[in-house]
């Protein structure tokens, strides 16, 4: 007997360190791995890039209709790179020039239709883990597993900051507090799709755990509900 598919949605704080778990679990699983923020990260690069105005609509329906999404596995990484109109943008996406405007991006509602609607075809066929922040809400309501990431902020401004300053040796701790306190102020505070716990998400606070603890933490949650009967 085929073991049976699972969606299996993060959703969560930003810094979190959702992308690290849901890629191991996607690993273990053998199941596909998928960035949601990626993708909004990709569509804020292109604005930036071609100076879209935010205000207006008919420019952005213009932009996003020119804008095509595709992921490639990358070995050296071990999940996909994501790849803007036939460019791998993974590294630039992740700039703080995208960071500081991507939540503005992400609050447009045809934004969030554009991407809403990429994400559901890719877990058409179950057997992938996403990871986001309206994913167990939104983008697959019927989930079989759900889990909503938190921890503290200073672990949080921590961890991106190391994150960043290997790129950028200029950064500041602070600027990266304000850019995450500024982010979670704006994803949690939108009108379309906020940041929420989903009622049925396990709640996973990594603050003082390993990230091997989390995994198998979260791990024994995918086995337990996979051998569930349909
Ligand atoms: O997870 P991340 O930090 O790469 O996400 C980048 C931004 O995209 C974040 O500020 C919130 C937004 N986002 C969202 O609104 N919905 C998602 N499903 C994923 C990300």
């Amino acid at each position: 007997m085929t073991e049976k598919k699972i969606i299996i949605t993060l959703d969560g704080w930003s810094s979190c360190g959702k992308s690290t778990l849901a890629k191991a679990l996607a690993r273990e699983l053998g199941y596909v791995f998928v960035d949601s923020g990626a993708m909004y990260r990709a569509i804020t690069l292109y604005f930036l890039n071609n100076s879209i105005d935010l205000s207006d609509l008919k420019q952005i329906e213009k932009a996003l209709a020119n804008i095509e999404l595709t992921f490639v596995f990358n070995p050296t990484r071990g999940a996909s790179d994501i790849i803007l109109n036939c460019q791998n943008v993974e590294s630039s996406i992740r700039d703080m020039a995208v960071a500081s405007r991507v939540s503005e991006v992400a609050a447009i509602p045809l934004v969030r239709q554009f991407a809403v609607q990429q994400q559901q075809r890719l877990g058409k066929n179950k057997g992938i883990v996403m990871d986001g922040r309206d994913i167990g809400t939104v983008v697959f309501p019927d989930a079989e597993l759900k889990i909503f990431m938190t921890a503290s902020k200073e672990i949080r401004v921590k961890r991106r900051f190391q994150e960043l300053v290997q790129k950028d040796a200029a950064i500041t701790i602070e600027e990266v507090r304000e850019n995450l306190e500024q982010r979670d102020h704006m994803d949690s505070n939108r009108k379309e799709s906020p940041l929420r716990q989903a009622n049925d998400a396990r709640v996973l606070d990594n603050t003082d755990l390993t990230e091997q603890q989390q995994f198998e933490l979260a791990l024994g949650w995918a086995k337990e509900v996979i051998a569930q009967p349909l």
